[in-house]
């Protein structure tokens, strides 16, 4: 087996200027990679270069201006469909991010699809944004929300996932890799136990993207959604990949310009995939980062990447694990290097601040799975997340704030 050359994070880190600035004082520890990751040069240079000498407004214009930003708009969703091995850049629809991505399925497979008494099938960990879409097409349509739980260790239940996905069922919904506990699905055991049914999975992908090679074909699910900021890219933009025959049969999610055929004030007609879906004028811009950042990322190598922060992720278990009062939220045999914790009689917020106070930048709160947290019954975490450009100072830096933390306000 070939091994891949160990990831050079000095050099990588010198991609990502913020990593150049002091944080009160001290080099910046970033550990906040599943709320938003930072962004290299390239990025920030591709957004630049279209603004100063680029710019234009897509699909209107008779101009080179705007058939080059045109051309560019569509080069970067081509580079999206092969990044997440689609099979027709056609089923790569453009959103503002995740949340967006799913309220589209929720809101117009929705409609189109759910009635009284059909079952909407999610898990106990999913974000709000994989919870609340799903509540609301349930209100909308008279489905019920069906919730596959999930065991000690932070793992899907897969004997009750296999009981609750039954011919009720109308589609599955489910966090690719929990943002709050690390854990990785089993979306292929889920997938197969949705297709006995011939019920179509949305993946959310917004914690998966980052840490590994993604292929809805190989997957088999029929909706994959991501957020472009947590993929080193910028916010405001995102993906939502469908399978061409879903998406078709889908209506308008919203309406306006760009999305329509012919109108008239008798009748609309839409236009085509993947157009029907992308009403107004659509975060190009962001299309564009987001294809520069998809280009720096598989720059590196997933390998080395995966090898990086399996390393760090371990050290961190490691070096957290040997303080007393810290507790592990959830134990996922399988995990990305996604930590939650909390620290015996200090509130997470309190250890957060003392972190800030050395640079460090964590996650304290509930991060947006409230439901998630009842079932651990705990309030908030803290929650530090690694990226491919964290280091083994960064780990150790966690470490000893967190000492302080307990120093302080145990005294
Ligand atoms: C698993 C998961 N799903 C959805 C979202 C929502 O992403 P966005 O806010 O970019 O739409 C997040 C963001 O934290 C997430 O971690």
């Amino acid at each position: 087996m070939r091994t891949a050359a160990p990831l050079d994070v000095i050099r990588v880190r010198r991609d990502f200027p913020i990593f150049d600035r002091a944080i009160r004082g001290k080099p910046l520890v970033y550990l906040d990679n599943a709320n938003s990751t930072q962004k290299p040069r390239a990025v920030l240079d591709a957004e630049r270069r279209f603004y100063e000498t680029g710019y234009a407004n897509i699909h209107r214009g008779v101009y080179l201006l705007s058939q080059e930003a045109t051309e560019a708009y569509d080069r970067a969703r081509a580079r999206i469909a092969g990044f997440l091995g689609a099979k027709n850049p056609a089923e790569i629809v453009f959103v503002r991010g995740t949340t967006e991505g799913i309220n589209l399925v929720a809101s117009s497979w929705g409609r189109a699809n759910l009635g009284p008494g059909d079952e909407v099938v999610i898990s106990e960990m999913e974000h709000h944004s994989g919870i609340v879409p799903w509540q609301l097409a349930c209100a909308a349509t008279g489905a019920v929300l069906k919730v596959i739980p999930i065991t000690d260790a932070g793992e899907l239940d897969l004997d009750r996932a296999a009981s609750l996905i039954g011919p009720r069922t109308k589609i599955v919904s489910l966090i690719h890799v929990s943002n709050a506990l690390g854990t990785i699905n089993p979306v292929a055991e889920v997938i197969a136990l949705a297709k006995r049914h011939g019920v179509p999975v949305l993946l959310d992908g917004a914690q998966a993207i980052s840490h590994g090679p993604i292929d809805v074909e190989a997957l088999g699910c029929d909706f994959y959604a991501f957020s472009g900021h947590k993929l080193f890219g910028p916010t405001g933009v995102g993906v939502l990949w469908g399978r061409a025959a879903l998406l078709e049969a889908m209506p308008p999610y919203q309406g306006g310009g760009n999305m329509i055929h012919t109108v008239t004030f008798e009748k609309t007609t839409y236009a085509p995939l993947p157009f029907k879906f992308e009403a107004g004028t659509v975060n190009i811009a962001g299309a564009l980062g987001l294809h520069a950042a998809i280009d720096y990322v598989e720059g590196l190598s997933w390998d080395a990447i995966a090898a990086h922060e399996r390393a760090l992720l371990s050290r961190a278990l490691d070096r957290l694990g040997a303080i007393p009062g810290v507790v592990f939220q959830g134990s996922p045999a399988h995990r990305a290097p996604v930590m939650s914790f909390t620290v015996d009689g200090i509130h997470p917020h309190d250890v957060g601040t003392v972190l800030d106070a050395e640079g460090i930048a964590i996650r304290a709160g509930h991060h947006c799975v409230q439901p998630l947290m009842a079932r651990l019954g705990v309030p908030a975490t803290i929650r530090a997340s690694l990226s491919f450009y964290n280091t083994a100072d960064d780990v150790e830096a966690l470490a000893s704030g967190v000492r302080k933390a307990i120093e302080v306000f145990r005294g």
